[in-house]
């Protein structure tokens, strides 16, 4: 069954001039079809650099909006149009322009988890693997971060700055605990812990490394260690078996599954290339001003 949906993915990806990319968060099967598996933010880099027309974005509805910025002229598919980020929902552009009226002079970061509309009236973008650096290089000694709390917290203990930041919160990192960790050290005492900087800071407290999804990937390969704990979205350990098959991963907790991620399957992936939707183009408007914000940010990592 699987292997008759591949090939007719396969015909199809051939006839539109056609790339798929997935999020490290993607199903299995759909990591297995993918030509890059990667982070949001090298995943939008890489839908820019390539000369196929039509990008097959298995992901969210804000990173296939971060390939449109980046990438006009391609057309970006979305899956399944449902597939949304409920961090990035936190946050409106009206939240923002009230933000910035009510605190002028002081630069807005927007994780990169928001909508292009998001993008468009904030200073600069960051993402879980560059925040520290991004924030580091603002002039001034406040910053007003959106929309994740958690990530503004990791990041406002590494730099000197302060951070004011927005009330949001990733639904399925939440899920994990420092307990849920403690129980596993206890089981493997020598165990490696690596966690998404969207935990909570209690988690990221005792984690031996904080990093990026594709971050997750490097510290496995790099670390030498029999075991590591995860604290991220269940689907990562797909990747982190199969580039490193001697070595053992153990979801911090196994009910952290982003459902929107999930939406996505090889059926949906055949659908969209058959009928060529969901088509994702931030309009040109506001393409124009989010673009500032993506590229300060590639400019300084
Ligand atoms: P990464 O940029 O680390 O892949 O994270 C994206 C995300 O949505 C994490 O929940
Ligand atoms: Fe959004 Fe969290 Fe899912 Fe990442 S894991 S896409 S932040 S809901």
């Amino acid at each position: 069954m699987n292997n008759s949906i591949i090939k007719k993915i396969n015909e199809l990806k051939q006839k539109h001039n056609a790339v798929i990319i997935a999020h490290n968060y993607q199903l299995p099967e759909v990591q297995d079809i993918a030509d890059f598996v990667g982070d949001s933010l090298e995943l939008s880099i890489k839908a820019s650099k390539t000369d196929a027309k039509v990008i097959v974005f298995c992901g969210v509805r804000f990173m296939a909006e971060t390939a449109s910025i980046l990438s006009p002229d391609k057309t970006i598919l979305l899956p399944d149009i449902n597939a949304g980020c409920p961090l990035a929902n936190m946050i409106t552009p009206e939240d923002v322009l009230k933000l910035k009226r009510d605190n002028p002079g002081r630069p807005i970061v927007a994780y990169v988890n928001t909508s292009a509309a998001v993008k468009s009236e904030v200073d600069v973008c960051c993402t879980s693997a560059n925040s520290v650096k991004v924030i580091s290089s603002l002039n001034g000694d406040e910053v007003l971060f959106v929309p994740d709390k958690y990530l503004a917290d990791y990041t406002a203990k590494k730099t000197s700055k302060k951070i004011i930041p927005w009330n949001g919160y990733c639904v399925v990192h939440m899920r994990i605990s420092a307990e849920d960790i403690k129980k596993l050290k206890r089981k493997y005492p020598g165990a490696k812990v690596m966690v998404h900087p969207e935990c909570r800071p209690d988690v990221v407290e005792i984690a031996d490394a904080v990093v990026s999804t594709s971050g997750m990937a490097r510290y496995a390969k790099e670390t030498n260690a029999e075991t590591f704990i995860v604290g991220t979205e269940v689907s990562m350990l797909h990747r982190l078996k199969k580039e490193n098959p001697d070595k053992k991963f153990l979801p911090a907790n196994e009910m952290a599954v982003c459902e929107n991620m999930k939406l996505i399957n090889l059926e949906k992936v055949l659908w969209c290339l058959e009928d060529m939707q969901y088509v994702i183009k931030v309009p040109d408007e506001i393409r124009k001003k989010a673009i500032k914000s993506v590229n300060r940010m590639t400019q300084l990592v």
